[in-house]
């Protein structure tokens, strides 16, 4: 088949730019190895910032951010059992939502398919021919297993942390800038009624814990664990003895675990975003550890300049934005990279980490609360950086 754009993922990233390249008058075919009820019920994370959800209410005036979604005006930081709460709107003049990804990827795929996108499911790629050339292919297969062929004019990998996309961009599948953490996060979701009104990110003696949300009844909580966690192996009285040790100073409301997880922690830079005809997005070009929420709102943030580019590119030849794509995206990734790693420093217990390294954190973590300036420094990195 023939495209102008093809779109390789349908996650948020690569469903929103079909939208915004359809806006612009650019068509595109977005193809995905999964299913849509596969695609809808992956279970990721859940705070928006405040750029993002302007796009999505430009998408949609009446995007469900704005009814079930939830609007949290700060967070708290505890340490030494004590809760130092970061005022967002007070500090920097916005917000984010609690409204998890799986929601914004019904509300895409439900705007996508209403406006006639063709959108495949079950069709995987297998590689990514032509670059260099006006006439870049991605061979895929079909669900019904025979060979797919899209011949296109330009070729984006919204295509996750295993991109197929980024092996023809960078020459190697793994080349990139690249970080582990010696620590996980085991995540749950339970049936109960929220234990805050805001999320909790506590360092404690025993580790790290996150006190998050999905809805009135379903919460969503997090804590440190070894990288090499079985999620099966803890009985759910373990599970709430050991959330409860990590946030002294709250009583958590319990009720049943329905989902349990481990979460791996590290930090990817692709060496390149861009080559020829090709380019990535979202979690094929970058990965974030969790601390900070930054994953989709970097995706979404990476779709925006990418868009302007192919406008620019498709619709009327001129190639300058497309050749500033990797230069000017990257200065927003290295700073989310940096805030999720300080975020995740600053938070965790490190394995490694001696009586003095704990006292300097815990330094740390006061030199930000005390301070007007490290508060809004905080408060402006997890809101989110203008989209520019
Ligand atoms: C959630 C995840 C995060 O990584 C975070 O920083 C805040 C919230 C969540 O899944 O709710």
């Amino acid at each position: 088949i023939r495209t102008r754009v093809a779109i390789v993922g349908a996650g948020p990233a690569g469903l929103i730019l079909s939208h915004l390249l359809a806006d612009a008058g650019i068509e595109s075919v977005v193809i995905d190895q999964r299913s849509r009820e596969e695609i809808e019920s992956t279970i990721r994370a859940g705070i928006l910032e405040q750029g993002t959800v302007d796009l999505l209410t430009a998408i949609d005036p009446n995007t469900r951010v704005h009814t079930v979604g939830d609007r949290h005006d700060g967070i708290e930081l505890r340490f030494q059992g004590e809760g130092h709460r970061i005022d967002f709107p007070g500090l920097v003049g916005r917000s984010v939502w609690l409204y998890p990804q799986h929601e914004v990827l019904k509300d895409m795929l439900a705007l996508r398919v209403a406006s006639g996108q063709d959108l495949r499911f079950g069709v995987t790629a297998s590689r990514v021919e032509g670059i260099d050339t006006d006439r870049p292919r991605v061979i895929a297969t079909d669900a019904d297993g025979s060979e797919l062929i899209i011949d296109a004019d330009f070729v984006v990998g919204a295509d996750g942390s295993r991109s197929v996309v980024r092996p023809a961009i960078t020459g190697d599948s793994r080349s990139g800038y690249f970080r582990e953490y010696p620590f996980a996060w085991f995540g749950i979701l339970c049936e109960a009624p929220a234990s805050a009104d805001e999320l909790i990110y506590s360092n404690s003696d025993n580790g790290f814990a996150l006190i998050s949300q999905r809805s009135p009844e379903v919460q969503r909580m997090y804590f440190q664990c070894e990288p090499d966690a079985d999620p099966l192996a803890m009985s759910e009285a373990e599970i709430w003895e050991t959330l409860q040790s990590r946030v002294p100073g709250t009583t958590l409301k319990e009720g049943p675990i329905f989902q349990r997880d481990v979460l791996r922690f590290r930090s990817f830079v692709a060496h390149e975003l861009r080559r020829g005809r090709a380019a990535l997005v979202g979690d094929a070009a970058h990965t974030v550890p969790p601390t900070g929420a930054k994953g989709m709102n970097l995706a979404i943030a990476d779709v925006v300049l990418l868009s302007r580019a192919l406008r620019a590119l498709l619709g009327e030849g001129d190639d300058r934005l497309i050749d500033g794509y990797a230069e000017l995206a990257l200065k927003r990734i290295w700073k989310a990279q940096h805030f999720s790693w300080w975020m995740t420093s600053m938070l965790h217990q490190l394995p490694e980490s001696g009586e003095f390294d704990r006292r300097r954190q815990l330094g740390e973590l006061r030199s930000v609360t005390d301070s007007e300036a490290g508060r809004t420094y905080l408060a402006e990195a997890y809101t989110g950086w203008p989209l520019n």
